[in-house]
């Protein structure tokens, strides 16, 4: 599960272990991988499982090393939706819906489609062949990190090689590249900034963005204090700028331009269109595996997991699980039941940006496919490698 050499293509090494050990230590990683939907979805939603879990990963990370608690680590750690649990979670999260309301999703689908055609039709005519990767799929969330989130344009130098470090450290190897005082400064300078953007004090936030929404949310009408605030703030811009809707966007590229009948069907089927983005996340996770840990000890397909003993849940596995999905491995869009995947997660904490990160992915394959209908593999598509967050860095396509 860790060698780097499986990340082009993981599922048979899934397929093998699902059928023989689907509840399998993996000394590695430290935790036991779940392999099957039945298991991860249970889990995902089993409140013996616990989302707080930072405080291992740090030990892990930096053996010996120990934080005050007041450190800037512990403190947004401690109080973000993402790693911790109930009461506190939902209050979290609570607290940042007001930017995700049925309303404010449609003014995002309105300003998404529109940065999607724009970013499709500033290919230059006559282009024949591209690299996809940095060209497209890495720059569709940053144009809407910028236009429906409302990060000021002029802030993403100073904001994006900051996440690139967080990154690095929460989904990098055990033996760090990123020395635990650089992790502190940039956590702290995401901080500060996230701080000085609600409270205007940075460049200009877009009317109506995620941003604006949740700078106009007065902390009164929530239970949550604006310190609190600002680390979802924090948080969400890490999940903006982070691998997961570029490796969408990116490997469902590589599936359209390797599979021309699902183009057509695209083009032809509404229906089809409409369960594109679905079935894009899918057949291929960008976020390959996330993590709980045992708060008690729970049996899972007979194997029994000890308190305290961490579990990766692997959501790219249980999305060719041949139990839910009939031919998993193959990209069928009008495949019944692609929304059975499990690509955002399911229960508490499934993704709170699955609606963005979807309209994202409709508006892009939308342009995309249509002015590009004959776009084919020009070369070998290379894959970065982490399993984890798995995302290509380069895919050669022809466009005519
Ligand atoms: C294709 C793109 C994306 C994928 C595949 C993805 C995947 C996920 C997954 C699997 C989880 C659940 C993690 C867990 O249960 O441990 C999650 C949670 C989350 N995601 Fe996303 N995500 C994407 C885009 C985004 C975007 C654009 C945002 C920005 C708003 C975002 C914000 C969040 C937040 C805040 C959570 C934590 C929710 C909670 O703990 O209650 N994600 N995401």
């Amino acid at each position: 599960m860790s060698d780097p050499g499986i990340v082009s293509d993981p599922y048979p090494v899934y397929a093998d272990l699902s059928e023989r050990e689907p509840v399998h230590w993996c000394e590695e990683l430290d935790a036991w991988a779940l392999l099957r939907h039945s298991d991860c979805a249970a889990a995902l939603i089993d409140p013996r499982f616990k989302a707080e879990r930072m405080g291992n990963v740090l030990g892990a990370k930096y053996p010996g090393r120990s934080l005050p608690p007041d450190s800037i680590y512990h403190r947004f750690t401690k109080n973000v939706m993402m790693y911790t649990d109930p009461p506190l979670h939902d209050a979290l999260k609570k607290s940042t819906l007001p930017a995700f309301t049925r309303a404010a999703h449609e003014h995002y689908s309105r300003v998404v489609e529109s940065v999607a055609s724009e970013l499709v039709a500033s290919v230059p005519s006559g282009t024949s062949e591209l690299d996809a990767v940095p060209a497209l799929a890495a720059e569709l969330p940053v144009r809407a990190a910028v236009r429906a989130f409302g990060v000021p344009e002029e802030d993403l130098e100073f904001v994006m090689p900051r996440v690139g470090t967080v990154m690095t450290y929460w989904s990098g190897p055990q033996d760090q590249p990123v020395g635990l005082d650089e992790l502190l400064n940039v956590l702290d300078g995401l901080h500060d900034y996230a701080e000085e953007l609600l409270l205007g004090r940075r460049g200009r936030v877009v009317p109506e963005t995620v941003i604006a929404r949740l700078a106009q949310n007065a902390p009164d009408d929530t239970d949550c204090t604006p310190q609190q605030t600002v680390h979802q703030l924090v948080l969400l811009l890490i999940a903006l700028f982070a691998p997961t809707t570029p490796g969408s966007a990116s490997s469902g590229m590589l599936a359209f331009a390797s599979n021309p009948v699902q183009i057509d069907r695209f083009l032809s089927d509404p229906a089809c269109a409409a369960n594109a983005a679905s079935e894009v996340v899918r057949y291929n996770a960008s976020n390959q595996f996330t993590w709980r840990v045992a708060s008690s000890a729970v049996d899972v397909g007979g194997v029994r997991i000890e308190e305290g003993q961490s579990v990766a849940l692997f959501l790219g596995a249980a999305n060719r699980d041949p139990r839910v999905f009939e031919r998993p491995d193959s990209f069928e869009l009008d495949r019944p039941n692609s929304g059975k995947h499990l690509s955002f997660g399911a229960g508490l904490h499934s993704c709170l940006g699955k609606q963005i990160a979807a309209l994202e992915l409709k508006w892009f394959y939308t342009a995309l496919l249509a002015r590009y209908p004959r776009i084919r593999l020009a070369g070998e598509p290379v894959w970065n490698p982490n399993l984890e967050f798995r995302s290509l860095s380069s895919l050669p396509v022809s466009l005519n």
